[in-house]
Parts: structure tokens; sequence; C-alpha cells
């Protein structure tokens, strides 16, 4: 199968598409990502020279560029993806996450060709107690939230009116390599190392519950395989925590790994007011995925953790850069304007 996957230069993005090319060598991939700020073609460079990989800078909004090209099934990780950025302006997440979402259903319309939506746990708003099953409503709380839950609507809507093979999965929060240092634990860590402080939103005792993003990659090479059209998947890790638990735990991760003293790094943690709009708890059941397809989580999360923190200690050159901003001027210093093939 010749696999369109947008968004593929970002965090999970990249992270499947070396799952893929591993796993599933029957497949071809195409990875078409406009290179936003959170595009880093880095994260895939030991895969770039792959005969059954190909790059293509474009955005997921240009119909006349997507319909010059071939595949079978379209994978949608493309997306604006930071809550606090969609706080600030929301317009890029209404044009990229819906726009871009209807486009590519467009796209998949023409050619009768399966598509999977790459959606987030955040569409079912917060929870007090209990979980979020597939059959819960959508109450989006964030801009960045309601973008995706309407590109949810809009495949849904798809679905029901022209009997398109589409399906969506809806994950908790990803943790692992390659994950912008604007996300808490990529934050956190990277912070910590440079002995600068770290933001704790509100009390610190929000919940969220997080999932190695391998995990999260097997989960959707399994939905995409192996689900019907129409079908919703939930994926979570079955892992509760609090931020300021995990901000405390990778905090004595590194004074372990680093020799730091632990005491310094702990001060470091600084409480500030509170993000608007705040969710207080993220819960999903993940039953469906677990019973249907046989899918279950792996990575334990204290391993995970630690393994993520010496990524991070071990790629230092990745995230410096792109905390210097470097990183921006990378793509046209190595390939020049508008590169591909
Ligand atoms: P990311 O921000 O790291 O990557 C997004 C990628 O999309 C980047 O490579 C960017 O260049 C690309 N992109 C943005 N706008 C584009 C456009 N208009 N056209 C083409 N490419 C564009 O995000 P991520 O954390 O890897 O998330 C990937 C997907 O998974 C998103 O749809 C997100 O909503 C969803 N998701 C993320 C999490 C999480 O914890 N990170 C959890 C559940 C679901
Ligand atoms: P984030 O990684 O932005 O994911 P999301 O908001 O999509 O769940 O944030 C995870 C949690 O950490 C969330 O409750 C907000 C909190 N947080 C902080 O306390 N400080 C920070 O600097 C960041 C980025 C997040």
């Amino acid at each position: 199968m010749r696999i369109l996957v947008t968004g593929g230069a970002g965090f999970i993005g990249s992270n499947f598409i070396r799952h893929m090319l591993a796993m599933h060598p029957e497949h071809t991939i195409t990875n078409l990502d406009k290179l936003t700020y959170a595009g880093n073609l880095e994260n895939l460079k030991d895969v770039e020279d792959l005969p059954s990989y190909a790059f293509i800078k474009a955005d997921i909004c240009n119909n006349t560029i997507i319909d010059s090209l071939e595949f079978d099934a379209i994978i949608n990780f493309a997306a604006e993806s930071h809550v606090d950025r969609s706080i600030l302006d929301s317009s890029p997440f209404l044009q990229t996450n819906v726009i871009g979402t209807q486009s590519l259903l467009e796209a998949a319309k023409k050619r009768s060709c399966r598509m999977l939506h790459v959606s987030t746990d955040e569409v079912y708003g917060s929870i007090d107690w209990g979980f979020f099953t597939e059959e819960s409503p959508i109450m989006p709380n964030s801009p960045y939230a309601a973008s995706k839950a309407s590109s949810d609507l809009l495949v849904r809507a798809y679905h029901e009116t022209f009997g398109m093979d589409l399906t969506i999965t809806r994950c908790s929060n990803n943790y692992g390599p390659y994950q912008f240092p604007e996300k808490l634990i990529p934050l956190v860590i990277s912070s910590a190392l440079q002995g600068r402080q770290i933001p704790v939103y509100g009390d610190g005792r929000n919940v969220r519950d997080w999932i190695h993003v391998n995990d999260h990659c097997r989960a959707i090479d399994l939905v995409f395989h192996r689900a019907r059209a129409g079908d919703i998947y939930n994926i979570g890790g079955r892992n509760e925590q609090m931020n300021i638990d995990i901000i405390k735990s990778l905090l004595a991760m590194i004074a372990e790994k680093t020799g730091t003293d632990k005491e310094t790094l702990f001060g470091l943690i600084t409480f500030v007011k509170d993000r608007p709009g705040h969710d207080r708890r993220y819960a999903i059941d993940p039953t469906k995925i677990e019973t249907t397809l046989g899918w279950e989580h792996e990575t334990d999360f204290d391993k995970g953790l630690s393994e993520t923190v010496d990524w991070y200690l071990a790629n230092r050159a990745w995230w410096s850069r792109i905390i210097s901003g470097e990183y921006l001027n990378y793509y046209t210093s190595q390939y020049g304007e508008g590169f591909g093939r």
C-alpha cells in the first residue's frame, strides 16, 4: 500500500514512520509536512534514504499538491498541537486542524481511499471521576481541543454521508523521543539541564493519562490495518499522573543521572498563574481497543520516563538547536526552498 502520512516530521508522526518502515516493508510512505515550527526533518535522518520513504514539503490545505500525488491511504497526524499556542492565537489551529482535515477528506473521497485521523482525548473535555469511552459526548474546552473535535465531527460526517472508509483514534498524552520541548516532559528535562525555571501551572495537581509514543504508534498501526469503517478507538496508558509528581520524578532522575544536586533542581520548580480553562483531569477507557484488537500498552511509566531522560541527555544537540531557533534555518541550508523527492 502507498500510504500518505501527513505531519510525519513532528513528534508522533516521525516515531510512527520509523515504526511502519521497520514493521511493514510491504508499504511505502510519503511524508507530507509543511515543516512548521514543530516539523523537523532531523527526526527522520535515519530513514530518509530508504527507497520506501519519500518526503514532500506541503500544506495539507493545498489540494493541488495533494491531488498530484499517488496514494492508497492517508494517516493524518498534521496539526497545530499545543494548547498554550491555541490560547494565544487559534487561527492556525482552525486552518490546519479543521480546513486541513476537510481538504484531506476531499482527497480521500476522490480516490475512494481509507483515512485514519489521529485525534486526542482532549476532545472529551475534563472529567472529575470515571473515564471517557468512545460514546462519551465531545465537550472540548481549549481552542486546540475544539479544533480537533471539529475535525473529528467532519470525519464522522464524511463517513456517514459518503460511506467513506474513515477511522478516528483518540489518544492520551504522549511522551518519548523527539517531542518538541514546549510540551511538559521535554520542557522540564531541557529546562532542568539548562538550570532554567520550570513553570508549573496552577497548583500542579492537574491529571493526565500518559502513554509512551511507541505504544501509541503500535495502536495506530493496528487500527489502520484492522478497524472497520467508522470506528473510533480510545488509546490510553491506564496511567494517571499529577503534573507535579511527574516533574519531581523527572528532576530526581536527572539529579541521579547527571550528579546534580537534587535540591538545586527542585529549586527550579516555579508555580505560575494557571492556564486559562485548564482541564483538571483527562482519563479515558481503552477497553475497546484492548478487547477488540488485542492491543495493550507495554511501556512501564518509570522505565519509559527514565529512557526519555536518557534520550534527551544523549541528544542535547537536537533540542539545543530547537531552543536556539537554529533549526529554522536548517532546511534551507541543507536542502534549499521547497525541496522534496
Ligand atoms: P507536533 O506538533 O509535534 O507535529 C505536528 C506536525 O504537523 C509537524 O511536523 C508540523 O510541521 C506538521 N504540520 C502542521 N501544520 C501542517 C499543515 N498545515 N500541513 C502539513 N503539515 C503540518 O504534534 P504531535 O505531538 O506529533 O501530534 C501529532 C498528532 O497527534 C496531532 O494531530 C495531535 O493532535 C495528535 N495527538 C497528540 C498527542 C500528544 O500528546 N502529543 C496526543 C494525542 C493526539
Ligand atoms: P502539555 O504538555 O501542554 O499537554 P496538554 O495540555 O495538551 O495536556 O501539558 C501537560 C500538563 O502540564 C497540562 O496540565 C499543563 C501542564 N503544564 C505546566 O504545568 N507547565 C508547562 O510549562 C507546560 C507546558 C504544561
